[in-house]
Parts: structure tokens; C-alpha cells; sequence
């Protein structure tokens, strides 16, 4: 884990292989109470634009386990919702704390975050990727079927976003099929199809289609995420018959692997995206999900403040 030592994490693709292969197993080892890690005195800032429960919460209360500190820089208290840009803010915040974790809307943001900031930076969501998402996904699928990911086939149903762009790279990198079933209009973006192509052992392991059915066949994993993301709620009354072939119901959910698991980053919109059954039934891991966002960025904060 040496090598996460000061390193941002922007993008899952950030991660070769065995970094991420050893991040999972840390999150296993910290969860398991196995290893206590220690950062006394460091210092989190989270610099988000957009609401968040999980991301906010799992973060801060990994660094208070490790006796370090957090400070909410909710840019409606900073200067940052005044617009100073982000090559000062960075640059001034840099001097303050140890880490930032940031979550806003341009992808470029974060990039200039990390540009400007000496310190290492984390993305906690954009519109183009959510990478510290994918690790407590990834965390939970190797929970649940035995340490073992590769090989395993994830289908995502639903908008081509960022958490469907950031399972792409995590899917290729350990090995896994993916299949990414839109509407037509709604696919993940064709630059990152091809970036997890370029990342996976076998580039027909990475699939895009329209077709819902086809895509849950036999498959050990089914996600979905909301079909409006945050930043779009005006459009969400208008998505929904488009997505509706897209909903996880029992009826789909019938069709994947007998032993499947259900998915979901959180939050949802019950009997949208995934039905109200679906999601309190027994093949969901929704809340052993929402756990392993603590357990996986508590493993990634100390890989990267080198608290191992
Ligand atoms: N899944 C997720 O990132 O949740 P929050 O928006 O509540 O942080
Ligand atoms: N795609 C969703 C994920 C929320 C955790 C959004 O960006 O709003």
C-alpha cells in the first residue's frame, strides 16, 4: 500500500490492479477488526457542492476511528460558493489540512483541485465518475461470493452516469464481465467504454446494450442507480417511461444467476428504478453496501495519509 502513499484518487482507473486488488483486502482486514490504523492529528476537509449522507458520513467517521479530524467545508459556508476558483481555494486549503475529499459537478474541478493542491485529493463524486463508491461495491460482491471477483458478471440497468462509468473501470480491472444496459440516449460515455476495454483482460467482457433481458442473463450481480442524477432533477419526471424497461423487479431479478445479489450506491427512489420488494428482499446487500463505504475509505485514507 506504500505506493497510495500522498497519491490523489480521481478516477478508479487511478488504481493499477494489485492497488486495488490490495485496498479491497485492507477494507476486509478493517472491517474484520483485524488491523487499527492511526492518523492522530490529520486533518480531512470536504469540500462538497452537492448533498451527500454516506460519502460525508463514512468519511468522517473513518478518520475519527483513526483519531484524525474532519472539517466540513460545505461550499455554502466557504468562499468556494462565491465563486473563488479552485486553483486559489486549493492552494489555500493546501496549507491547512492533510486531505481533501471533493465532491462537485465538472470532473475538471477535481482535476484542478489536485493540480493546484500539494496534498492529496479525493473524488467523492462528479458527474463522471464515483470511484470511492465502486470500492465498497466491489468489497461487497467479493463478499459475497467468496473473496473471488473475477470471473463474476455485474449487469448495471439503467442511466449510463457516473457510478455506471466508475463500475466500467472497476469491472475491468479485477477481471469481472459488465454489462451496461440504457436506453438508448442514456450510455455511458463512450471515451470510458473504451478506457475499461483498454483496462480488462478480455475487452469482450465489457458490454453495452439496450436490451435489459439479455443483459441479466445468468448474471451474479444486478445495480441500478437513480435514472435522475443529482444536478437533474428537472428531468426526472420525464426519464421515467423511458427507463422503465429498466427497473429491477422481480420479474428481471428472475432471470439473473439463482445466487444474484442486488445492488443499489443509495439513495433510491423506491418502485422507480428498483422496486420496493426488490430492495427489502432477500437477495439485496444494499445495506452491507452502505456499510462498506465506511470500511473502504477508511482502507483508502489510510493507504493514502500512509497511516498503515
Ligand atoms: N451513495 C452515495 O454516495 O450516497 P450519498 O450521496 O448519500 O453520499
Ligand atoms: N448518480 C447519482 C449517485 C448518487 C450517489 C448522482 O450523481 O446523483
Amino acid at each position: 500500500m506504500q505506493s497510495l502513499k500522498g497519491r490523489d484518487f480521481l478516477s478508479l482507473a487511478d488504481l493499477s490492479v494489485s492497488e486495488l486488488r490490495d485496498l479491497l483486502a485492507l477494507a476486509a482486514q478493517l472491517k474484520a477488526g483485524s488491523l487499527r490504523p492511526q492518523c492522530p492529528h490529520q486533518v480531512l476537509g470536504l469540500v462538497f457542492s452537492k448533498a451527500s449522507t454516506r460519502t460525508r458520513v463514512s468519511f468522517s467517521v473513518a478518520m475519527y476511528h483513526m483519531g484524525g479530524q474532519v472539517l466540513d467545508l460545505n461550499t455554502g459556508v466557504t468562499q468556494v460558493g462565491r465563486g473563488e476558483p479552485p486553483a486559489d481555494t486549493a492552494r489555500v486549503l493546501d496549507r491547512y489540512v492533510d486531505v481533501l475529499a471533493i465532491r462537485t459537478y465538472a470532473q475538471s474541478e477535481v482535476e484542478a483541485f489536485a493540480r493546484y493542491a500539494s496534498i492529496p485529493v479525493i473524488n467523492a463524486l462528479t458527474d463522471l465518475e464515483h470511484p470511492c463508491q465502486i470500492l465498497a461495491d466491489l468489497l461487497t460482491v467479493q463478499e459475497a461470493f467468496g473473496g473471488q471477483l473475477e470471473g463474476l458478471t455485474l449487469t448495471y440497468l439503467g442511466d449510463g452516469n457516473n457510478v455506471a462509468h466508475s463500475l466500467l473501470l472497476g469491472c475491468a480491472l479485477t477481471g469481472m464481465t459488465i454489462r451496461v444496459a440504457t436506453p438508448e440516449q442514456y450510455r455511458p460515455e463512450a471515451a470510458i467504454v473504451e478506457q475499461a476495454k483498454a483496462l480488462s483482460p478480455n475487452p469482450d467482457s465489457i458490454v453495452v446494450t439496450t436490451d435489459p433481458e439479455a443483459a441479466v442473463a445468468d448474471s451474479h450481480v444486478l445495480y441500478t442507480d437513480v435514472w435522475a442524477s443529482m444536478g437533474q432533477e428537472d428531468l426526472a419526471e420525464s426519464r421515467i417511461p423511458v427507463f422503465e424497461p429498466y427497473q429491477i423487479n422481480s420479474a428481471l431479478l428472475a432471470q439473473a444467476h439463482s445466487d444474484a445479489i442486488v445492488l443499489h450506491c443509495l439513495p433510491a427512489h423506491r418502485d422507480e428504478e428498483i422496486t420496493h420488494e426488490v430492495m427489502e428482499g432477500a437477495q439485496s446487500r444494499v445495506w452491507d453496501q452502505a456499510e462498506n463505504r465506511l470500511h473502504a475509505q477508511k482502507a483508502l485514507l489510510a493507504a493514502i495519509l500512509g497511516a498503515l
